[in-house]
């Protein structure tokens, strides 16, 4: 998109390691504005996730409103948190960070509701987490379907292949209900599964090496996925880690990466198969679903992207003061720049 206005986008999310490396991908890339995110349970609790979110924004000098989601799925009763992939505070073996900055007080789903309406078309909802908020937006405001731009799921797989049960992918399978409204509403949806998602795998040179080039961002995200690692590691045997979110980022920013083909999806939301995405379902508007991925490119992508995060850091602390008004500081900006200029760290330790 060289020359073009950036793309806005919301991300909702649920911080989480991979969430961590999308959104500071996603902060990172000039391609994009990222308005908000939003929160949701998951990986973490919808109270850790809201407090991670402000914590990546906080790091990384962030202007995005966060706003809290829902803490528990529609019908369901929650799974517990993926504390064994992600960690207990959501950013592997790291403490719990401690952000000044706070939530917006609007829920996540009238949040993501007002937004679209402001801006009819032009945001893209990126949704990297369970589809609570996004059901439940559709439910506050069901005009939501014709004001967001489009919708780009990280979820679900074409193939029947899972990862939490043989055929159920982990943020379907959290609220698969949730899943099912958004897939059957009639909005512009891709569908950006396991059929890519595993197929982009970065190792811990390659965090490494983003710990080089840009230490601060990079440095926190090669702490965070030290865990990551150990899980993908116990797995599969090989101390490698997916891009699962990423490739939901990548998918907006790099669509020419990836094949799609264009389906209806539905999701079974009951029975031994709970939580799979299938091809069909009636009267229902096509989704497109991302089949096909040119890995290395798609690795090689999120690396020159992050490797600038710091830079990027940079440039918004510095335009933040050059336009501050004198005597009329925004009171969570301030504190980031004090923050900054403290000398603490902002590598979220
Ligand atoms: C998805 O589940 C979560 O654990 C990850 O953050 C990703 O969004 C992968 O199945
Ligand atoms: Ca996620």
């Amino acid at each position: 998109m060289p020359g073009a206005a950036p793309q806005k986008i919301i991300i909702d999310t649920d911080p989480g390691i991979d969430d961590a490396m999308a959104i500071h991908q996603a902060f990172a890339d000039p391609r994009l504005e990222v308005i908000g995110l939003t929160t949701i349970f998951g990986n973490v609790t919808a109270t850790r996730a809201t407090r991670n979110a402000l914590h990546l924004a906080e790091m990384a000098g962030h202007p995005a409103v966060i706003a809290g989601g829902a803490p528990v799925p529609l019908r369901r009763a929650p799974e517990p948190p993926a504390d064994f992939v992600h960690g207990p505070e959501g950013f592997g073996s790291l403490p719990a960070p401690a952000p000044d900055r706070a939530a917006d007080p609007r829920s996540a789903a009238r949040y993501l509701c007002e937004s679209c309406a402001a801006a009819p078309g032009e945001i893209i909802i990126c949704a990297v987490g369970p589809l609570t908020n996004l059901a439940a937006a559709l439910a506050y405001d069901p005009s939501i379907a014709r004001h967001a731009g489009r919708v780009v799921v990280m979820g679900g797989s074409a193939a029947r292949h899972g990862n939490v049960s043989d055929c159920a992918e982990a943020n379907i399978w959290n609220d698969p209900d949730a899943a099912d409204l958004v897939f059957a509403a009639d909005w512009d949806v891709t569908m950006v599964g396991l059929d890519v998602t595993e197929k982009t795998r970065c190792s811990p040179q390659d965090f490494a090496d983003l710990a080089t080039e840009s230490p601060g961002i990079g440095g926190f995200l090669q702490a965070a996925t030290e865990f990551y690692f150990d899980f993908h590691e116990a797995k599969l045997g090989e101390r490698i880690c997916f891009m699962h979110d990423p490739s939901a980022i990548l998918a907006i920013t790099d669509p020419h990466l990836f094949d799609f083909e264009t389906m209806p999806i539905s999701v079974i939301c009951d029975g031994s198969e709970i939580g799979r995405t299938v091809a069909g379902g009636e009267g229902r508007r096509d989704v497109s679903v991302a089949m096909q991925v040119d890995s290395p490119a798609a690795r090689a992508r999120f690396m020159q992207v992050v490797a600038t995060a710091d830079d990027s850091v940079a440039t918004r602390r510095r335009n933040h003061h050059a336009h501050k008004p004198h005597g009329h500081e925004q009171q969570g900006h301030e504190q980031q720049g004090q923050k900054h200029h403290s000398g603490k760290t902002v590598t979220g330790g």
